[in-house]
């Protein structure tokens, strides 16, 4: 086996070693992210390679100690993801996940093979139900097969995790005899999935430290925790491990994932740091990069944020009531628990205007997590420019509304250039819309429509011309105030795939045509990467064998 290396040592260091097994030391647990797979499972996601790309640089620099970047046998597209990641991502161990099958862990390692610390995560799945209606398998024909599959990861790397899938319900008893028997065949990591999300606290307590004391080899591997939050008890559930002994927590950013979603990276951080006190467990996540790595995993998914939620939500660290805002100006602490800088929001939200300079302006974007290349930064600045024209103050939602729309642009086959909509209560709608196509082409046309947005769209889809149908449309306000520029997000969807797009603008039908823009320039990128691809059928049918 290669060297074991501590996660505090190698993140001193520079270019790791090659292939270190990731160990968690006493005191620190290992955040391991699952945005990339789990919560791109989330119904209405799909991200093109570059996009999942860009999320995982970002998590880079978030400081997550593993990036779960995809299952390569489910789909081309996630095999691309997984492969890209694998060989620009350098720091983190990168993650690929692989069903019971030999082509699965197989095509893991293809895709994985250029990372400098690649891990293969195989699964299977342990409790009755699913054992009897899924696999078709007994007890011991399912501990023979995962043995089997772990040890065929395990020619590849060292680094194996095993999850027994929907655990919480499988017999303890036999959970024990299948850990030790992974463990036995080379995995140094076993993750226990709550995949329902059925277990209370208190239950899956037990079950943690039942592991610690009934399986033998134990202390030859990190015991993870993977929990979904049908109960609303992914954080707390997965905190109590780590209470109990686990040191490697399975999470997502804003806590997506399938249904209900996953535990929430950054409600488990903050509450690991925030409650030292209670866990003396330390992380390497860089917390103050919690609030870009949200906006971006938003954007990109176009999954909103809802303003309550924990850390991240709009009114996280606002304070309403006129005797929490008194005690808050007398001293903080009165009804602070964290700094809002310490998550990565700007202590003030200061306000820039018509007469603020370039430098200004890329410092207070630089204050917000943002570097962008010289050509964007410009391209920001003239767009911020027009923006002062129209609104006096900029504050730094819109800042960061102007650019994650800026950053949309950098991937456009189809661009909007210009769009002219006649509307009123006794007008007829009619739109005129402008393209430049993907070779420069000028493509111009006008159609009628029953509201100005279907207006637009019907032109749009006459030029582009891919059938789809949309299937969500909502609109907001960024900030207070009737000059508050408008988010838009839509979902489109056309011959089985969703695909999601968000525009911003001071003019909502604006807003709403770049939005339709984004999500067809999604929807053609990823048609465009899936033909350059073979590969192993898709996700459903890559979770369907692993039944
Ligand atoms: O929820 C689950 O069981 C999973 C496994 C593949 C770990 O996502
Ligand atoms: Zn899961």
């Amino acid at each position: 086996m290669d060297e074991e290396v501590d996660i505090t040592r190698e993140r001193c260091g520079q270019e790791p070693p090659p292939s270190p097994v990731l160990r968690s030391v006493p005191d620190t647990v290992i955040i391991f992210d699952t945005t990339l797979r789990d919560g791109e499972q989330a119904a209405g996601t799909s991200l093109t390679a570059k996009e999942k790309l860009t999320i995982a640089r970002q998590l880079d620099t978030l400081g997550v100690d593993v990036i779960e970047a995809g299952f390569p046998i489910s789909s081309p597209g996630d095999f691309e993801a997984v492969q890209l990641i694998a060989r620009e991502v350098r720091r983190p161990v990168i993650c690929a996940l692989a069903h019971c099958r030999p082509a699965a862990i197989d095509r893991a390692w293809e895709a994985l093979r250029e990372a400098p610390h690649p891990r293969i995560h195989v699964f299977l799945s342990a409790s009755d139900v699913q054992l009897a209606h899924m696999l078709k398998k007994s007890r011991q024909e399912a501990l023979e097969l995962a043995r089997e599959m772990v040890a065929r990861a395990k020619t590849y790397t060292d680094d194996v995790e095993f999850s027994p899938m929907d655990a919480t319900r499988a017999e303890p008893e036999f959970l024990n005899q299948l850990l030790a028997a992974v463990i036995d065949a080379g995995a140094v990591t076993v993750n226990i999935a709550d995949t329902v999300g059925y277990s209370t606290v208190n239950e899956f307590s037990s079950l943690i430290h039942g592991i610690t004391k009934n399986v033998a080899n134990i202390d030859s591997a990190c015991i993870s925790v993977h929990c979904h939050d049908d109960l609303g008890l992914a954080v707390a559930n997965s905190l109590e491990a780590v209470r109990m002994g686990a040191r490697q927590v399975e999470c997502t950013i804003n806590g997506i994932g399938e249904r209900a979603g996953n535990a929430a990276l950054e409600e488990i951080v903050m509450a690991l740091r925030t409650r030292a006190d209670t866990f003396s467990v330390a992380t390497n996540i860089d917390t103050t990069q919690l609030y870009k790595t949200s906006r971006s995993v938003s954007d990109l998914t176009g999954f909103l944020v809802q303003s309550n939620k924990a850390i991240v939500g709009a009114n996280a660290f606002r304070h309403q009531s006129g005797i929490h805002q008194d005690g808050m100006v007398k001293e903080s602490s009165t009804y602070e628990i964290m700094d809002p800088r310490s998550v990565g929001i700007p202590a003030s939200s200061l306000v820039l205007g018509k007469l603020s300079g370039k430098h200004a302006f890329r410092e207070r974007l630089a204050e917000l997590g943002f570097s962008l290349s010289d050509e964007a930064l410009s391209h920001s600045f003239q767009a911020f420019k027009e923006l002062a024209d129209k609104k006096r103050e900029i504050r730094d939602r819109d800042l960061i509304s102007l650019v994650s729309e800026e950053l949309r642009q950098e991937t456009q086959v189809y661009r909007l250039d210009h769009v002219d909509v006649s509307c009123g209560d006794h007008s007829l709608h009619s739109a005129a819309v402008r393209l430049i196509g993907p070779e420069g082409q000028i493509l111009a046309d006008a159609a009628l429509g029953t509201g100005p947005v279907d207006a637009v769209y019907q032109v749009i889809n006459r030029i582009i011309g891919i059938p789809n149908t949309l299937v969500e449309f909502s609109i907001n306000a960024n900030t207070e105030g009737f000059d508050a520029i408008g988010e838009v997000l839509i979902r489109i969807e056309s011959e089985g795939g969703l695909y999601t797009g968000r525009g911003a603008s001071t003019d909502i039908v604006v807003a709403s045509a770049k939005a339709y823009m984004n999500a067809l320039n999604r929807l053609i990128l990823s048609r465009q990467e899936h033909v350059d691809q073979s590969g192993a059928g898709n996700y459903n049918r890559g979770m369907h064998e692993a039944s």
